[in-house]
């Protein structure tokens, strides 16, 4: 990836920097060839992927979250990296439906974050914390 431009974000876990992160990782894209359309899937994969370091990563606790966006020519990638809990099983918690707070969630953030970005990765460790990566391509031209 030959990266044209790329942007850092870190903050604490608090659930108002849901809202902060998603409309900076918009205002970012928004320099891309993007649809409003796919500008707000991308805002809604990056609150999943936020609100789930400050509920799941970092439960009562507080810690930092690194929001990483860069883009080359062809592609948008959006990292979010969290020091938290890790995932013990990364494919389990990618069903539909599985949460490990049942009484509250739905269990469906990351499959929204799949089915709205054209790539996903997640790397995690227990007790160490959690990378997800996320990719958009950007479209070429739309004539
Ligand atoms: N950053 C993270 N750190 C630790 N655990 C996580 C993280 N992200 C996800 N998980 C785990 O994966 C599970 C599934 O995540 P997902 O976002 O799909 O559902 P949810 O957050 O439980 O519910 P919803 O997103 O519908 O509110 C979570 O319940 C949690 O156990
Ligand atoms: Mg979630």
């Amino acid at each position: 990836m030959e990266v044209k431009n790329w942007v850092r974000l870190e903050f604490p876990s608090e659930s108002e920097n849901v809202l902060f992160a998603r409309t900076a990782v918009a205002v970012f894209a928004s320099q891309l060839d993007f649809t409003l359309e796919e500008i707000e899937d991308i805002k809604v994969a990056v609150s999943e992927a936020v609100s789930n370091c400050v509920i799941h990563a970092y439960g009562d606790c507080s810690g930092n979250i690194v929001v990483i966006c860069k883009y080359s020519i062809d592609e948008l990638e959006i990292t979010v990296e969290d020091n938290g809990c890790g995932i013990p099983d990364i494919v389990q918690a990618s069903e539909a439906g599985y949460t490990t707070i049942p009484e509250e969630r739905m269990g469906l953030g990351l499959v929204f974050i799949h089915e709205l970005m054209d790539h996903v990765a997640i790397a995690s460790e227990v007790g160490k914390g959690t990378k997800l990566l996320m990719a958009k391509r950007i479209p070429r031209s739309r004539e």
